[in-house]
C-alpha cells in the first residue's frame, strides 16, 4: 500500500507505578520488572498529520533525515524537538518508512502544562500509536496484538515507562518469572482476575512542587549503575511484584499498601543514597505522608500513598470510601499543595483512537 497523507488523533493517558522500574541496561531494558496502574483522565492528546515527501521538492532538504514539525496546544514547540527527534532515531530501524514522510505532530495535555506531571509516558505512548495508525495503513495485515505490541514496543524506545500507557488497567513491563508474557520489550495487561476492591480504584494527585524536574530520569536511571544497593533493589522489586500480583487477585489491601508505600520511599531512598545524592520530597511531601498515616490509624479506611520522581503525591485508595476519603483530601491535604491544585484521576483503559 503507498499512503500520500492523512491525519490520525490518539489518546494516551499517564500511568503510576506501584512497584517502580528504576535503573535500566542499554536500549532501554528495564534493570527490574514494574507494574502500573493505568490513569484515566491524565491523557496526551496527539494528532499526526503526515504528507509523503515530493522526492523533487523535499529530496535535498528532508529526503534523508527525519522531517517534522512540532506542535504543542497549536504552537510551535522547538524545546521538544531534540527528543522527537532522538525518539525517530532510535525507532527507525523498526519503522523504515518514517523518513518517506513529512509529519505535524501537534499535541496537548488534559493536566495543567508544568504541573509536574510527566507528559512523556502519555506524550510517547499517544505518538507511539499515531505512527503504528501509520503502519496499519501501509500494511493493513497487522493483527491488533501485533498492533498493541509494536506501540508499546516503540513507546518504551521514547521513555521506559510510556511502554505502560498503551494498555489498561494495569500494566506488566519486564520480564518475571511468575508472570506470562512478561517482556523487557513491552508491557503487558495484567490478565489475572483483578479483585473487586480493585475496581475503579482512585488516584487523587496532590500537586505540592509543580516545578521543573530536579533530576531528569535519565540521570536517574543512570545513577543506579555503580549504586551500593542496586543489586538488592533489584531483587526486591521481582519480590514485590511476585507479591503484589497475589494481592491484586486476593484484595489484601493491607499488604497492598505495605507493598506500595514501601516501594515509593525505596525509589527515593535510592536517591537519596547515591552518588551523587538527592532529596526530590519538599516538606509539605512529608507532611502528606504523616497525614495519610494518622487518618489511616484513625479511620482504618485503606487510603496510602505513591509517589514519583519528585515532590507531587499519589493518593491511593477504593472506589467504597471515595467520599470520606476526598473529604479528608479537602480538609487536610490541600492546603500543602501548591496553589491548592489537586487532580482526581482513576484507573483507566489505556490508548484510544479519536
Ligand atoms: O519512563 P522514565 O524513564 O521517565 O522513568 C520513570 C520512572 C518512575 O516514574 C520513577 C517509576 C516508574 O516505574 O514509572
Amino acid at each position: 500500500n503507498t499512503i500520500e497523507k492523512g491525519t490520525y488523533e490518539w489518546s494516551a493517558p499517564s500511568n503510576i507505578a506501584l512497584v517502580k522500574y528504576w535503573g535500566k541496561k542499554d536500549h532501554q531494558i528495564p534493570a527490574n520488572p514494574s507494574i502500573s496502574f493505568t490513569l484515566n483522565h491524565c491523557k496526551t492528546i496527539t494528532k499526526l498529520s503526515f504528507e509523503k515527501k515530493s522526492t523533487s521538492i523535499d529530496i535535498n532538504e528532508t529526503g534523508n533525515s527525519f522531517s517534522f514539525d512540532l506542535l504543542f496546544e497549536g504552537k510551535p514547540k522547538e524545546d521538544f524537538k531534540p527528543k522527537i527527534q532522538k525518539f525517530f532515531e532510535r525507532i527507525e530501524v523498526y519503522c523504515p518508512y518514517l523518513k518517506e514522510y513529512h509529519f505535524t505532530i501537534d499535541t496537548q495535555n488534559t493536566f495543567p502544562h508544568s504541573s509536574g506531571i510527566a507528559s512523556s509516558a502519555s506524550g510517547m505512548a499517544a505518538l507511539a500509536m499515531n505512527i503504528m495508525n501509520l503502519e496499519k495503513a501501509l500494511n493493513p495485515t497487522i493483527t491488533d496484538d501485533y498492533f498493541h505490541q509494536k506501540a508499546s514496543f516503540l513507546a518504551r524506545l521514547g521513555s521506559g515507562s510510556a511502554c505502560r500507557s498503551i494498555k489498561g488497567n494495569i500494566v506488566v513491563w519486564g520480564k518475571h518469572k511468575e508472570i506470562e508474557g512478561s517482556s523487557d520489550l513491552f508491557g503487558i495487561e495484567f490478565s489475572s482476575i483483578l479483585h473487586s476492591n480493585f475496581e475503579n480504584y482512585q488516584d487523587t494527585i496532590l500537586l505540592v512542587d509543580k516545578g521543573e524536574k530536579q533530576v531528569s530520569s535519565t540521570v536517574g536511571h543512570d545513577l543506579m549503575h555503580n549504586h551500593p544497593f542496586a543489586e538488592q533493589r533489584f531483587l526486591q522489586a521481582h519480590h514485590n511484584l511476585s507479591a503484589i500480583k497475589s494481592v491484586l487477585e486476593n484484595g489484601n489491601l493491607e499488604e497492598f499498601i505495605k507493598i506500595v508505600e514501601s516501594e515509593a520511599l525505596t525509589l527515593h531512598s535510592m536517591m537519596m543514597t547515591s552518588m551523587p545524592y538527592f532529596i526530590l520530597m519538599k516538606s509539605n511531601t512529608l507532611e502528606i505522608i504523616n497525614k495519610i498515616w494518622k487518618f489511616r490509624n484513625e479511620t482504618k479506611i485503606p487510603v496510602c500513598f505513591t509517589l514519583d520522581a519528585g515532590a507531587n503525591v499519589h493518593v491511593l485508595y477504593p472506589e467504597n470510601v471515595r467520599v470520606e476519603t476526598l473529604q479528608f483530601i479537602k480538609d487536610e491535604l490541600v492546603g500543602y499543595c501548591q496553589n491548592g491544585q489537586y487532580i482526581c484521576d482513576e484507573i483507566g483503559f489505556g490508548a484510544q483512537k479519536l
